[in-house]
């Protein structure tokens, strides 16, 4: 029986990616480095300093440690202050729609993001009232495909993760749901997130009626 949801926030509750992208782009251009929005994709869901190795894979450069997290945490310092722009008008389609829907049913909701400044954004959007638990880059150590994430969630809600579907706009982001026995719905293309029990191209779709109809015998 399905008691909670758990949230993936960055490509589900709002659309930071191109925040990302601003930031990683501005550091890449200052380091010489190659750095398009089709590498940016390969960023989704994962963490900071996996990004950071992606980036730096992708320009066949090497660093001391302690160098990559500097540059990190410049990144870091740019895309945090870009996030004052968000405002209550930035969830995408559907979602603050679906989040109020949930409360009113009496669902337990969480957050599962792999983002250490989900409690900002969360902030913006005036989203915080939404969740019971908020499960960010903080919570745990090891990040998505790992199921740790949604692990702590569903423990924090005192569900297990059968009780539990979890929404991911991220290729990592369902695998981690899998790995963990959650149910899933993937938002967004297929060859990206078809992997999920559902799949919808938007969360305007992904409706709590649409959810309810995929996994009927579990409600
Ligand atoms: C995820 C994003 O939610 O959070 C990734 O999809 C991002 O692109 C990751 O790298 C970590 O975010 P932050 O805010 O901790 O740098
Ligand atoms: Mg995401």
């Amino acid at each position: 029986m399905i008691k909670g949801f758990i949230f993936d926030l960055d490509g589900v509750i709002t659309d930071t990616a191109e925040l990302h992208f601003l930031a990683w782009k501005a550091l890449a251009d200052d380091m010489g480095w190659q750095f398009d929005r089709d590498v940016n994709e390969k960023l989704r869901g994962v963490s900071r300093m996996d990004s950071i190795g992606i980036i730096m894979e992708h320009n066949t450069v090497s660093l001391p440690e302690d160098e990559v997290a500097a540059l990190a945490t410049k990144k870091n310092d740019i895309y945090v202050a870009s996030l004052d722009q968000i405002t209550t008008e930035d969830y995408l389609p559907g979602a603050r729609e679906l989040l109020t829907h949930l409360r009113q049913e009496g669902f337990k909701v969480a957050l599962g993001s792999a983002s250490k400044n989900s409690t900002k954004v969360l902030q913006q959007l005036n989203a915080t009232k939404y969740f019971d638990v908020i499960g960010d880059g903080n919570s745990v150590s090891k990040s998505k495909p790992a199921p740790d994430i949604f692990l702590f969630g569903a423990e924090k809600l005192d569900l297990k993760p059968a009780e539990c579907i979890v929404y991911e706009d991220a290729e990592s982001g369902v695998d981690a749901a899998k790995a963990g026995g959650f149910f899933s719905v993937g938002i967004g293309p297929k060859d990206r997130v078809g992997h999920a029990d559902v799949c919808f191209s938007s969360m305007k779709e992904a409706t709590l009626f649409e959810v309810k109809s995929h996994f009927k015998e579990l409600f």
